[in-house]
């Protein structure tokens, strides 16, 4: 697939990320992170090995987009570890910076809800700042809807902000029950 970037088009691939894209993983993260306004986490607890060891984990889904052999986008969706809720995933997303609104996150996202429904997960849920309105606009664009809102849950520099909860059924259960 390919993006238009200052003119020039680059490729970008979608693809599992695998135990060797664990350091290009964490530098990703790390930096956004490092914008502290959007992860609730402002450093990645997992070394590299211990990011290799989750990697390896089949139950997960870890996606990366990889442009010129650097990885600029991960996205994860981790299921439910007990019976009682295998049936849910909980969706973590970030795009580098520089790769933002190139609509690489709405592409990961549909791959992840795909891989999802083959797994039979029926919901996946998602928790975003209320100041961020362009995640919330995309994940809106993409069917997630509004679940609940926890008031000021995080202070973000000294501004009281909300936790809203969002989630995408990928099966009808929820329209009969
Ligand atoms: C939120 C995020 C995953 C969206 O991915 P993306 O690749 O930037 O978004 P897309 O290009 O797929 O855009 C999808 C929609 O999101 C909205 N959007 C995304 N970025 C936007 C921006 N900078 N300005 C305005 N709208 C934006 C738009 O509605 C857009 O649809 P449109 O192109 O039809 O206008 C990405 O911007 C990101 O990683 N941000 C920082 C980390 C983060 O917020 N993670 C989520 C925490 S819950």
């Amino acid at each position: 697939m390919m993006f238009k970037k200052n003119e020039q088009t680059e490729k970008y691939l979608i693809r599992r990320g695998v135990p060797g894209d664990a350091r290009g993983i964490i530098e990703c993260m790390q930096s956004v992170m490092d914008e502290k306004v959007y992860l609730v986490s402002e450093y990645y607890l997992l070394t590299e090995r211990g990011e290799q060891e989750r990697l390896k984990n089949r139950d997960d889904l870890t996606l990366v987009c990889e442009v010129n052999g650097k990885i600029v986008g991960v996205t994860t969706i981790q299921r439910g570890m007990y019976k009682k809720n295998r049936h849910t995933a909980s969706l973590g997303i970030a795009i580098k910076k520089e790769f933002r609104h190139m609509n690489i996150g709405t592409k990961m996202i549909r791959e992840a809800i795909s891989w999802s429904k083959d797994q039979g997960i029926e919901k996946i849920n998602l928790e975003v700042f209320s100041s961020n309105v362009n995640a919330i606009k995309a994940y809106r664009n993409l069917g997630f809807e509004y679940e609940g809102v926890r008031k000021g849950q995080f202070m973000i520099g000294n501004q009281y902000t909300d936790d809203v909860l969002m989630t995408y059924f990928t099966s009808t259960w929820h329209d009969k029950n």
